[in-house]
């Protein structure tokens, strides 16, 4: 019986050492160990010993089984970390595999398109500074002096949060606070978003970004800001391009124009993208009024300035040939790749 044991060990062992996967050593588990495995039937002919003879075959049994066990451990680590192994290895080298597309980051339209007029404003000597998106009546309206009944004021255009206060709804905002903080010469543009009570279409937004300049000194004219827009125009749409002022309306300039420039894409012939007028509009502008001034305490008599802003949609738009803004915050991927 004892010599049996020492067999069927022996056996295990060359079993165990020669199963090649962790399915062939499951069986081999149960062909020595299992239920109706060699090691317990071995055991059933214990019975028919005698009573000397027994307990030294009990343990003897016992020893074998855990020696088997351990053998049996042992090799499975090996072969599970083999089996681990060759499945990385496959892994990482199946060349076989349909390859994965990587999908580069690019800059966002808009984004390059403010990147330009930074860079191109700064070149001319402005400083870029930031304003709150969230906004109070004073910043928004008195202190840009509109009227107390102005349309601009009313819920119907404004976005309002609670009484007094409101998302801006022009970078305007941005001029007064600026000034409160600094004295002249102030030389500054305030590139970011506004929002609207608007309807969405292709061509409109509830929210937008625009890129607010201005400009306060000693001397300042109205030549100042036509040149520095007209050099602005060129460099972002090219040298070609005629910059048109016509007067127009804003409560916090005096004289207030309406800037446009000729349409880089049709040279001013007409065409799709200006609506055949030949002329693209790209904001407003003006001297900044003596109200506005007084209201941050420059003195008008001693400071004149200008003022300009600017809607950043239109200017990709136009470069690229962008029929619909909608695109610009729908994060399609396939739209983002094109640029
Ligand atoms: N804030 C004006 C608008 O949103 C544009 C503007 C800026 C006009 C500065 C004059 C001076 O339409």
């Amino acid at each position: 019986m004892l010599d049996h044991l020492d067999l069927l060990l022996s056996q295990a062992a060359r079993n165990i050492e020669a199963a090649a996967s962790t399915d062939a050593l499951r069986e081999a588990e149960v062909h020595y160990l299992g239920r109706k495995g060699e090691l317990t039937q071995a055991l059933r002919g214990l019975g028919s010993l005698s009573a000397e003879e027994r307990p030294l075959v009990g343990k003897r049994a016992n020893e074998v089984r855990a020696e088997m066990e351990a053998l049996l451990a042992a090799r499975k680590e090996a072969l599970s970390a083999r089996e681990e192994e060759t499945r990385r290895c496959r892994n990482a080298l199946d060349v076989t595999l349909p390859g994965k597309r990587l999908r580069h980051g690019r800059r966002h339209p808009l984004t390059r398109a403010l990147d330009e007029i930074k860079r191109i404003f700064t070149g001319l000597g402005f400083e870029v500074v930031q304003g709150p998106e969230i906004e109070t009546d004073y910043y928004g309206f008195q202190a840009l002096n509109y009227p107390p009944d102005h349309p601009a004021a009313d819920e119907a255009m404004s976005f309002f949060l609670k009484d007094g206060v409101l998302l801006r709804s022009q970078t305007s905002t941005v001029q007064v606070r600026t000034m409160e903080k600094r004295e002249p010469p102030v030389r500054i543009i305030a590139p970011g978003r506004c929002y609207r009570y608007e309807a969405v279409d292709a061509t409109h937004s509830h929210s937008f970004t625009q890129v607010e300049g201005l400009f306060v000194d000693e001397g300042v004219s109205m030549a100042d800001l036509k040149g520095t827009l007209t050099l602005f125009a060129r460099e972002m749409f090219g040298p070609g391009v005629q910059v048109r002022f016509r007067p127009d309306y804003f409560p916090f300039v005096e004289p207030g124009a309406e800037i446009a420039a000729s349409c880089a894409i049709c040279k001013g012939a007409g065409c799709r993208v200006c609506k055949m007028s030949g002329w693209l509009e790209l904001g407003g502008a003006g001297m900044v009024h003596p109200n506005v001034l007084r209201n941050v305490g420059y003195d008008p008599e001693k400071y004149t300035g200008y003022a300009f802003g600017m809607g950043i949609e239109r200017m990709p738009m136009i470069r690229y040939g962008i029929e619909d803004m909608r695109l610009f915050t729908e994060n399609d991927i396939r739209f983002l790749e094109q640029f």
